[in-house]
């Protein structure tokens, strides 16, 4: 599906956005293996964590799914069941590497595929532990989808992550609760921590240790009742909307800050975006709080920092609406990124053919991009290449450009943030 986008409306009004989309994922995936009945509210609809809900269901798991309230019975450390079929993970990278660790640990063979894009992203980060720690698994060719794995007792590892990676941390840890002792993973670059923090949730026992995170083996987990917060890398297209289209103001209400999540705030606010954090408040051990941004053409006078070394880490899913914001404000410097190349598309190329295709320059390197400021936009066809967050950040690019933006694909928007168009429809005709 095609979708037209227009400049000029500015963006005002309450901005509803989904439920966090990584937090999603490992609620569903902790519940599933508790005692008893948890209830999820505010759960993502986006399709990554409907393909983490059925590739449960697929397990066993019996689950009740009303929009954004799901509950899930949990079927016990050792209730998981041989599926039927294959698993498929759809396009979610989250779901496959965080289940492949789940599925390491139970008694019997799983195959775990997804589809064309998924199919193609590096899965031998993940075997490679997982196999140290005596599970048998084997890939397409060259460590693709899909993955068949022979699950079984595991022996604990210490593994030292090579690349930065909350996912390759998650599966390691889940995996762990089924090993034989205490298992531990080095992280040297911090990247999110909702795994930590959720396994202890549900009672599982972590320690940090310096910059090693040890788990013990889990007999058992408790179900929770536990209120998802709203996903600051969705509301993070809006922000950038709000901060490039003159006359914008928008409120984004219960927005996830988890540390380690929040980098965009904190870079926004350096950069010199009006955007402000009210009503803090923590639950379940997950920050969350309303967004406030106010258009300030002060702010896109100034050159945004260079984002590199850890500051990329923990900005990897905001880098492709960055890049659009780079190239309307002062210039943007991204550097250390090449893990960009292997996400739902190799969105350093996808950044720059389509910055390109809208008239701009832009320097593409091995592992980063360099866009020039103050750039103008003119509107484009959009090759999205079925990414979501290309599709979405091309669509805030559409709103900054002169004449009509065409986004390709433009459904798989739905992938993380589903009604996105309608809610940037409603934000747009809300002004006077
Ligand atoms: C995620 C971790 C990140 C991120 C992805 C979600 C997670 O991937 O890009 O969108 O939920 O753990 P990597 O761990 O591969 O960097």
């Amino acid at each position: 599906m095609i979708r037209s986008i227009q400049p000029g409306a500015p963006l005002s009004g309450t901005i509803p956005c989904p439920g966090d989309k990584s937090i999603s994922h490992r609620y569903a995936m902790l519940a599933a293996l508790a005692e008893g009945r948890s209830e999820l509210r505010n759960f993502a609809g986006s399709m990554d964590c409907r393909s983490t809900l059925r590739c449960l269901r697929g397990l066993g798991v019996e689950i009740d799914d009303r929009a954004a309230h799901v509950s899930i019975t949990g079927a016990g450390m050792s209730g998981l069941r041989a599926p039927a079929a294959a698993l498929d993970a759809g396009n979610s990278g989250t779901t496959m590497r965080l289940l492949s660790g789940i599925l390491a640990g139970q008694p019997f063979q799983t195959v775990l595929s997804g589809d064309a894009s998924l199919c193609r992203r590096p899965m031998g980060r993940i075997m490679t532990p997982l196999r140290q720690m005596g599970a048998r698994i084997s890939s397409g060719a060259g460590g693709l989808p899909p993955l068949q794995i022979h699950g079984g007792s595991l022996r604990a590892i210490r593994y030292s992550l090579p690349v930065a990676s909350a996912q390759v941390k998650s599966c390691i840890l889940l995996a762990g609760m089924f090993a034989d002792g205490v298992s531990a993973v080095q992280e040297t670059v911090p990247t999110r921590d909702h795994t930590e923090i959720a396994l202890r949730h549900f009672g599982a026992t972590l320690r940090q240790n310096g910059d090693w995170i040890e788990v013990e083996p889990a007999p058992r987990l408790d179900a929770r009742q536990l209120d998802i917060p709203g996903d600051l890398s969705g509301a993070a297209f809006f922000i950038v909307a709000a901060a490039l289209v003159p006359g914008s103001e928008i409120l984004l209400p219960g927005v996830g800050l988890n540390p380690r999540r929040r980098a965009l705030v904190d870079y926004l606010q350096e950069a010199g975006v009006r955007l402000s954090v009210e009503n803090e408040s923590h639950s379940a051990g997950e920050a969350r709080g309303d967004l406030r941004v106010i258009w300030d053409p002060t702010a896109l006078d100034r050159r945004p920092p260079p984002i590199r070394g850890e500051r990329t880490a923990a900005l990897i899913d905001e880098i492709p609406v960055l890049a659009v914001y780079g190239s309307q404000a002062g210039g943007l410097e991204i550097h250390d990124a090449a893990e960009l190349r292997v996400k739902e598309s190799d969105r350093i190329a996808a950044i720059a053919v389509n910055l390109r295709a809208m008239g701009a320059v832009v320097e593409e390197h091995a592992d980063g991009l360099a866009v020039p400021g103050r750039q103008r936009l003119r509107g484009a066809e959009i090759d999205t290449r079925g990414d979501h967050r290309i599709a979405m950040a091309f669509a805030v690019a559409g709103l900054a450009a002169s004449g009509e933006t065409r986004v390709h694909e433009a459904e798989c928007a739905d992938v993380s943030f589903p009604g996105f168009y309608e809610i940037l429809a409603r934000a747009r005709a809300q002004h006077p």
